[in-house]
């Protein structure tokens, strides 16, 4: 029998559906509007949130901690090493302990398995503030920025320049979801592992030996580091191999000028992307990262509904 109010996760980007996608950007939208004009607004007062970071954010977590006091509620940052996650506690049994005590759980770790554990043992809604597999906070916010500078993402196309890491294959969960397509370049022996993103239905993505012909006529040009946290070990190799993957200015000629640039950030200038492009004018990698803000909180109201004031 179906549960009358079934816990929400947002654990990968396909775990909401084309028409929530786009009711949240709508919502966003008026979030952000609200907040500029400095109106009081909280969905959430009394809640909390708890963020749980088993790797480095600068972004994530002051997105996460800043959005839950704006919507009238409180967050708590733990992390691998000062909690008994660090020290082996299972899983299963954080979840059943941590979601007994908050509304809203966020992680960030490494693999993906390890929220979806959390989740299947949380009494909450659980978000996944980036994984080895995904980042699907960042997407959310990327499209968002998209539709907000130049309208409908719907069968427009996004160039991915570099690695086939957990924001690429987050792209291409959207793109399916939402349909866009992706123009993937990325070196050898670092090409798109399809199950790994999680992809099934029609293929929306296209993969380019040439990192120029990917970004030939694309309205979106993207590109994240070379080495993702978790991968530090390959980091000189990577150096080496990734080195004809930077997007730069004339990769973004190449686009056209009404093509934008965005990055996930933190970018290596000089790396995957030149100090001219991201510093340029296609460049909206500062509003990109402000409206993580934005989204999520717009998400961490959708997954309290009906649980909150409206
Ligand atoms: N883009 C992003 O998730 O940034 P942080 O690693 O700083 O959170
Ligand atoms: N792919 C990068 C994204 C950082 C926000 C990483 O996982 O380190």
């Amino acid at each position: 029998m179906p549960q009358a109010n079934p816990i929400r996760h947002f654990l990968q980007f396909r775990d909401l559906s084309r028409d929530e996608l786009y009711r949240l950007f709508e919502r966003t939208r008026w979030i952000k509007d609200k907040f500029k004009r400095y109106e009081r607004f909280w969905p959430l007062e009394d809640r909390t949130l708890v963020m749980i970071f088993e790797k480095q954010s600068t972004r994530t977590r002051l997105s996460f901690e800043a959005g839950m006091h704006q919507l009238g509620g409180a967050a708590i940052f733990l992390s691998t090493r000062d909690s008994q996650l660090g020290r082996g506690e299972p899983v299963e049994d954080a979840a059943q302990v941590i979601s007994r005590m908050c509304d809203l759980v966020m992680i960030r770790t490494f693999e993906q398995d390890i929220v979806e554990r959390f989740a299947a043992n949380s009494r909450v809604p659980v978000i996944n503030g980036l994984t080895n597999e995904y980042h699907p906070c960042q997407i959310l916010a990327d499209i968002y920025t998209y539709i907000e500078q130049r309208g409908d993402i719907k069968g427009k196309t996004v160039a991915w320049i570099g690695d086939s890491n957990n924001v690429c294959n987050t792209w291409l969960q959207a793109a399916e979801v939402l349909d866009f397509n992706v123009h993937v370049s990325t070196p050898p022996g670092y090409e798109v592992e399809p199950e790994r993103a999680n992809l099934h239905g029609t293929r929306h993505y296209e993969e380019f030996t040439d990192p120029m012909e990917a970004a030939r006529g694309a309205d979106l040009v993207t590109t994240d580091v070379w080495t993702s946290m978790g991968f530090e070990a390959e980091n000189d190799a990577r150096k080496k191999d990734f080195e004809d993957w930077q997007v730069d200015a004339e990769m973004m000629k190449v686009a056209g000028q009404g093509a934008v640039f965005m990055h996930c950030l933190p970018a290596h200038r000089g790396e995957e992307v030149s100090a001219d492009v991201i510093d340029g004018p296609q460049s909206v990698v500062w509003d990109e990262a402000e409206n993580r803000l934005h989204t999520q909180k717009a998400l961490m109201e959708f997954l309290l509904q009906g649980k909150v004031k409206p």
